[in-house]
């Protein structure tokens, strides 16, 4: 059995957590790739408990699934812990957790450095969560970070973090003006995590591969999104990590031939948390009708986010960059009640037309959507289970988006519930 990546289509919060909630029943292994406890997954159980995860992965809510946090995860120890003390003084199982002995430390400095160097940006801050994830990624692609294998090992770990910190320290101090980090302080706290998590930390990589070779069923859960990805998002004002399909690859150490499709999960509007540009963006009653009917309030921060139109030409994009099989369109209950619904088909750009995701991060932000307009729908469709329980005017919109953006919609969410779908097409 091949593995299945659900990725994020736009800029973040269009339901990933919900649907792996949906397809980690059929699965044997549900696995994070990239990020960190920036990200925040909302899944809402058949008796309507409600969770709110961030660091592990949702296939943890599934009996007999084996959640695994990947080497492209980074780790804030203390943050597991209490998400694993939590989940487990609701009754989750979190036993079979694994963690890759390869994914590196969030470590004190990292969330320091995140918090001061925002705010030294001012008004051109990127908006960050505030968890240190970008220092943790930057140390480890300028390989001074620290993993959790390193837990395991207290010489080796002071060693790293004496060299690190001589570093770090001068900055904190001589650039920041804030206080220097205790090596030795650190080194304990950490040990302490390291036992704690100690039996959680595995090959993951050798442990999926085996899986995959006996046949088992891997599911490849995506955090955040393309349009935050450090390579194809709206750079700089993105993640640290590589959300999209390849980052499935990396982050787990499955191999792209073992991936056999790709699920988009896109919104029916778009969202965005933090800064950057946003085409579609509102400011008017339309933004306040999709903030306050779609409940669009971060899972991790609480921040309001930001609000828009639909936008083909991200859905194309990211069609384009994840390999898209399948779009899993989440939210279209929201736009219920709207007497019509637009749809960005294209930018102009300076006067001229663009049609495709504009070369330069300058056009992106000279972009002017260009809208269709559909007619809407009075009526509220949670209910509605079958495409043809749908409106016209909602199956015309849903129709629309497929032929826009060049993926089947296989799956239509009517809300958050975890029954509450509308599936064209089986996904497993
Ligand atoms: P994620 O980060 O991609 O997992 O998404 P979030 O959990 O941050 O935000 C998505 C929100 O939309 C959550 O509150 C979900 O419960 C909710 N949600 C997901 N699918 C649907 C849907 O089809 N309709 C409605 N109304 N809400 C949904
Ligand atoms: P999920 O997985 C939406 C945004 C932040 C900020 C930028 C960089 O729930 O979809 P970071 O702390 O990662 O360095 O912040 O990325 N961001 C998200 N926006 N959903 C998320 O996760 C996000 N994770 C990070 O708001 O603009
Ligand atoms: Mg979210």
């Amino acid at each position: 059995m091949p593995a299945i990546v659900v990725v994020g289509a736009q800029w973040g919060d269009e339901g990933k957590g919900k649907a792996a909630d949906l397809l980690g029943g059929e699965m044997d292994y549900v696995v994070r790739y990239q990020g960190g406890n920036n990200a925040g997954h909302t899944v809402v159980t058949p008796d309507g408990e409600k969770f709110a995860i961030h660091l592990t992965p949702v296939g943890v809510l599934t009996p007999g699934c084996t959640p695994v946090i990947g080497n492209g995860v980074v780790v804030d120890p203390k943050f597991l812990i209490s998400e694993i003390d939590g989940l487990a003084a609701r009754g989750v199982d979190v036993s079979k957790l694994m963690v890759s002995a390869d994914a590196h430390l969030v470590m004190p400095h990292h969330r320091a450095l995140d918090r001061v160097v925002e705010r030294y940006l001012g008004s051109s801050r990127i908006g960050t969560t505030g968890r240190g994830i970008g220092p943790a990624y930057g140390d480890k692609v300028g390989r001074t970070g620290i993993r959790l294998q390193d837990l395991l090992d207290p010489k080796i770990l002071e060693k790293k973090l004496q060299l690190v910190l001589r570093e770090k320290n001068q900055v904190l101090v001589k650039v920041y003006n804030r206080k220097a980090i205790d090596a030795d302080a650190v080194v304990d706290e950490y040990l302490e995590y390291g036992r704690r998590l100690e039996p959680y930390i595995v090959d993951t990589c050798l442990e999926l591969n085996n899986a995959l070779n006996r046949g088992a069923k891997v599911l490849l859960e995506g955090a955040q999104a393309t349009m935050l990805d450090v390579d194809h998002g709206t750079y700089p004002f993105v993640t640290s990590s590589n959300p999209t399909t390849g980052g499935a690859c990396m982050g787990s150490g499955i191999a792209p031939t073992r991936i056999d499709s790709v699920i988009g999960i896109i919104k029916a509007y778009t969202t965005r948390v933090g800064s950057g540009p946003f085409p579609t963006e509102l400011f008017d009653e339309y933004g306040e009708h999709l903030l306050k009917n779609g409940g669009e309030y971060g899972v991790t921060t609480g921040r309001q986010r930001r609000c828009g139109w639909f936008d083909a030409v991200i859905g194309r994009y990211s069609v384009r960059v994840n390999g898209i099989t399948d779009l899993f369109l989440t939210k279209a209950d929201v736009l219920s009640k709207l007497d019509r619904v637009p749809i960005c088909v294209g930018y102009d750009i300076d006067g001229e037309p663009c049609d495709e995701m504009p070369m330069t991060q300058t056009g992106l932000h000279h972009a002017i959507p260009r809208y269709e307009y559909l007619d809407g729908w009075s009526q509220d469709i949670s209910g509605c289970r079958t495409f043809d329980d749908l409106p016209k005017n909602a199956r015309k919109y849903v129709e629309r988006l497929e032929e826009l953006c060049g993926a089947q919609v296989s799956v239509v969410g009517v809300g958050p519930g975890r029954e509450q779908n509308i599936v064209r097409k089986e996904l497993v």
